[in-house]
């Protein structure tokens, strides 16, 4: 994980410094002492006397001064438990935030956040935030909460960045951009997944067939790995953003954007971050959003399918590839990985693979409209994709968000 920047908005700690009644279990502060008093008897109810006796607890925004990202790089893996009670909505960089609490923390360590909700309707998150409690009954300092930070419960989706499978890509660094190497199917499939894409964007022919067909389209891809995918896209025109919680692979993208021309006049934006982080700057943002060979990785598919449409504008369409949860995809994904030598060794995790019937009924739950899916096989030795009619080993979906 990366530790740069700062989670401190000097605004917030200058808002927050004028508070003089901390201590006041009457005064400004009396919420806060309230809320002492809820969690203390849920721990009460474990143990008789001194719950918590032996555990190391760290309060993170205790009070001025408290860098939780300083202390996440000194104190690694140090705590029992970390709480960041009524913090979240005043920090800059609520990733590198929540994550350099994680690092705090021992495995098997518990997180606890108490925060102010961010509703789906803002207004009420607003009146009773803002007008209730700072205006009417001045329980907070007038202007000490901005909505705009406020998050909802997803944020913890943050803390779900599952590190085994990010550190299994990041071995990858160095065998990506061999064309025929174990990231061959990647390299191939741009052949069958690129035309798959602007034929899905692009209604007119003679636009199709033009040298930028995507010109001007806004794509996200979720996954992007070392941008194999989205460079592919940028080389017909689309303006790409990549997004991948690996930095490593990140990184590598982004060097690897300079190396031909068509690219780098046209470089995709690669960021190191999650799609729950982007979703909520980019709301309604993207003509197309793709996750391409990532959903078989991901943990929480349900949030991260939600939050890929979140960005989408209405109109908008997703495009997934992945391999299906099949029998037959099992034995190719094991002769590929371990026969083949086309997918890094241990890569796939059976379990976690999706059919395509279960991303669909996760798409229309969400408000999109599958318009199909095909079946796709590879040959290893002449290293070529191929539609098929079946779609017991690999499929390629398109769904477009409904207005
Ligand atoms: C097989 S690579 C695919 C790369 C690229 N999409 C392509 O097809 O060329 C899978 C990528 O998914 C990324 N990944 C793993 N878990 C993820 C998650 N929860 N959210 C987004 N990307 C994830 C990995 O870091 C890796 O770069």
């Amino acid at each position: 994980m990366s530790n740069k920047g700062t989670t401190v908005d000097d605004g917030e700690i200058a808002k927050l410094s004028e508070i003089i009644d901390w201590w006041d279990p009457t005064g400004g502060k009396k919420i806060l002492h309230g809320l002492n008093k809820f969690s203390f008897s849920l721990a009460q109810k474990e143990n008789a006397s001194k719950p918590l006796a032996n555990l190391k607890i760290l309060d993170v925004g205790c009070g001025p001064g408290l860098l939780s990202e300083e202390y996440a790089s000194k104190y690694p893996n140090k705590y029992d438990i970390v709480i960041a009670s009524e913090v979240v909505e005043h920090v800059a960089n609520v990733e590198l935030f929540l994550n350099s609490c994680v690092d705090t923390l021992k495995p098997g360590g518990k997180i606890f956040i108490t925060t102010a909700n961010r509703t789906r309707l803002s207004f009420i998150s607003h009146f009773i935030v803002i007008f209730l409690f700072e205006e009417v009954l001045r329980i907070f300092k007038k202007g000490l909460h901005d909505i705009k930070k406020f998050v909802t419960p997803d944020v913890t989706a943050m803390l779900n960045k599952n590190e085994e499978e990010i550190n299994k890509h990041k071995m990858l660094k160095d065998v990506v951009w061999d064309p025929h190497g174990r990231c061959v199917t990647l390299h191939s499939l741009n052949h069958r997944r690129v035309p798959y894409i602007i034929n899905g964007l692009i209604s007119k022919p003679e636009i199709r067939k033009s040298p930028h067909p995507l010109a001007d389209k806004k794509i996200l891809e979720v996954g992007c790995g070392g941008g194999i995918l989205s460079e592919g896209l940028a080389k017909v025109g689309a303006v790409v953003t990549g997004i991948d919680p690996c930095q490593e692979l990140v990184d590598l993208a982004k060097e690897h954007s300079n190396i031909y021309p068509k690219v780098a006049e046209n470089k995709p934006t690669y960021l190191c971050t999650t799609i729950e982080v982007h979703a909520q700057k980019y709301r309604d943002y993207y003509d197309a959003v793709i996750a391409s060979e990532v959903i078989m990785h991901v943990a929480n598919k349900d949030l991260f399918l939600k939050q890929c449409i979140e960005t989408l504008k209405p109109g908008g369409k997703i495009f997934i590839t992945a391999p299906n949860k099949t029998i037959t995809s099992k034995i190719e994904i094991f002769m590929l990985e371990n026969v083949f030598k086309g997918a890094a060794k241990g890569i796939h995790d059976y379990e976690k693979f999706m059919t395509p019937h279960e991303i669909s009924r996760i798409l229309e739950k969400n408000n999109c409209t599958v318009n199909n899916t095909h079946g796709l096989v590879f040959y290893p030795y002449v290293e070529i994709w191929q539609w098929v009619f079946f779609q017991s080993l690999w499929f390629a979906l398109e769904a477009t968000k409904n207005d």
